[in-house]
């Protein structure tokens, strides 16, 4: 197994095994930074910033100039022609002529996938909107490494905007595959979004106690909880307790608060309301008891939700996690280049294999930032989803992973050819348990099903007096 012409689109991408080879070739990396160097030599690196950074970007680009390799770069959103309105496709294509493994960060979700799906080197996700931040990732579960030892069984509490912040939503899983426990403590109205929480449970199991009845006050001192995800096969206090054991727990302590600042940039304009409720960690709350041993962590930057006065505070994790995006991405880039080659023990892989939804038509994606649903994109790129519930019948876009509920169905098996049973039917009837994934075809909208040339399912004709009667009997 080797990683050798991967991409990293999202953290399902790698295993565990995958991520140790990562973080043990980082290991070895960052003990002889100098001598890394000619390890990449002749290798082109695309550097393709749509969207401000100074960690990511700068890290990113020094992992390769410290491997010996070349980088081109873009980090104006305006210098190139997708400001003419260019697609991502082709801006992909044309790239990967040019550089041997391409890093992008972009506003829109899932456009990390599509050029994925267009470029013949190596993508990784540099950053997609609201959606993944693999490689943050990395550098988080680096850290606690380093810092902690194993991250099977750890507490970690996560803090301030967890609807938007792409970082928490790609640690989340990462978290879940490696048997690590979640806290969500959420500024209020910035709550993990239920797409995530659902993938969480469907794939990884586990038990998610929510805690909505808990009027937790940060302002009193409280730990504002609304949320926790047990790891699957570890019996916990957390999975039995009801809301009110929940302080107990807590008094127990995390071994690390995971703090991210307001995503501004994506909040909808109710939400650019100014707010006092966004929590602030400070040296006085890091003083409470279920703190004593809490890693502080932060991807950065920070804004006000984190204080200055406890960057000297041993705890404090954050500049530790940006200095070593270094090593981190060095590894990344030799092992995906295939320029190191490292021995990963693998473990067998517990996530579901969904099925695909076959066709193009009749869905589209519900998330206006999904890059499916962009002007320049549309005119070629298709929707895509995957099947991840029956009932309700719930398909997840392949690219910003959003889930839909289709209000109607059909099915190819019975109308291929025979145009008179050419029905759709309602997507919570009896008639979507008899059609087979293969068959299914979904559509939003009842226009959506006409548009193709369906009716409606017949009208039941009611029964004759003599059916009716024989029923009866
Ligand atoms: N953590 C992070 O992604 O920082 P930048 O936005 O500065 O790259």
């Amino acid at each position: 197994m080797a990683l050798k012409g991967k991409d990293l689109v999202t953290i399902d991408n790698l295993t565990i095994g995958e991520m140790d080879a990562v973080f043990n070739t980082a290991d070895a990396m960052d003990n002889n930074l100098a001598d890394q160097y000619g390890q990449c030599r002749g290798k082109v690196m695309a550097s393709l910033f749509f969207e401000p950074s100074t960690r990511t970007r700068l890290s990113f680009e020094t992992a390769m100039h410290r491997l010996g390799g070349r980088v081109i770069s873009v980090s104006d959103p305006k210098s190139t022609s997708l400001a003419k309105g260019e697609s991502i496709a082709d801006m992909a294509r044309i790239v990967s002529s040019y550089a041997d493994i391409i890093v992008i960060r972009h506003p829109w979700e899932g456009a990390a996938r599509l050029v994925a799906d267009y470029a013949d080197v190596p993508v990784i996700n540099a950053g997609d909107g609201g959606h993944q931040h693999p490689t943050q990732t990395l550098c988080d579960l680096y850290t606690l490494r380093r810092e902690r030892g194993d991250i099977h069984g750890l507490k970690i509490a996560l803090w301030g905007d967890l609807k938007y912040g792409r970082t928490i939503h790609s640690l989340i899983f990462a978290l879940a595959k490696f048997g690590a426990n979640i806290i969500f403590c959420p500024s209020p109205g910035l709550e993990v979004p239920e797409h995530v929480l659902n993938k969480l449970v469907t794939e990884y199991g586990g038990d998610l106690e929510r805690f909505k009845g808990a009027k937790r006050k940060v302002k009193n001192g409280a730990f504002p909880v609304d949320a926790a995800y047990i790891t699957p096969g570890k019996p916990h206090q957390l999975a039995m307790m009801p809301d009110v054991d929940l302080d107990v727990e807590m008094k127990a302590g995390v071994d690390a608060l995971y703090v991210t600042r307001p995503q501004k940039e994506r909040f909808s304009e109710e939400e650019q309301e100014p707010s006092d409720v966004f929590p602030v960690v400070d040296k006085k709350l890091m003083r409470g008891r279920e703190f004593r041993k809490a890693l502080v962590m932060h991807p950065l930057p920070r804004v006000d939700e984190l204080a200055y006065d406890l960057d000297a505070d041993p705890r404090s994790m954050y500049f530790k996690q940006a200095a070593w995006g270094v090593p981190v991405r060095m590894a990344l880039i030799a092992l995906l280049l295939g320029m190191k080659e490292v021995l990963i023990a693998e473990k067998p892989s517990k996530q579901h294999v969904y099925p695909w939804y076959e066709r193009d038509y009749g869905v589209a994606c519900t998330n206006p930032r999904c890059v499916t649903k962009q002007e320049s994109e549309k005119k070629y790129l298709k929707p895509g989803f995957k099947v991840v519930s029956r009932d309700p019948l719930t398909l997840r876009c392949v690219y910003c992973e959003h889930g839909t509920e289709p209000k109607f169905v059909a099915s190819t098996e019975w109308h291929e050819g025979k145009l008179e049973f050419k029905f759709y039917h309602r997507a919570d009837s009896h008639w979507r348990k008899q059609i087979r994934i293969e068959n299914l075809i979904a559509f939003d909208s009842e226009k959506e099903a006409e548009k193709y040339g369906f009716k409606p399912t017949p009208a039941r004709k009611p029964r004759t007096k003599k059916e009716t009667n024989a029923a009866a009997d």
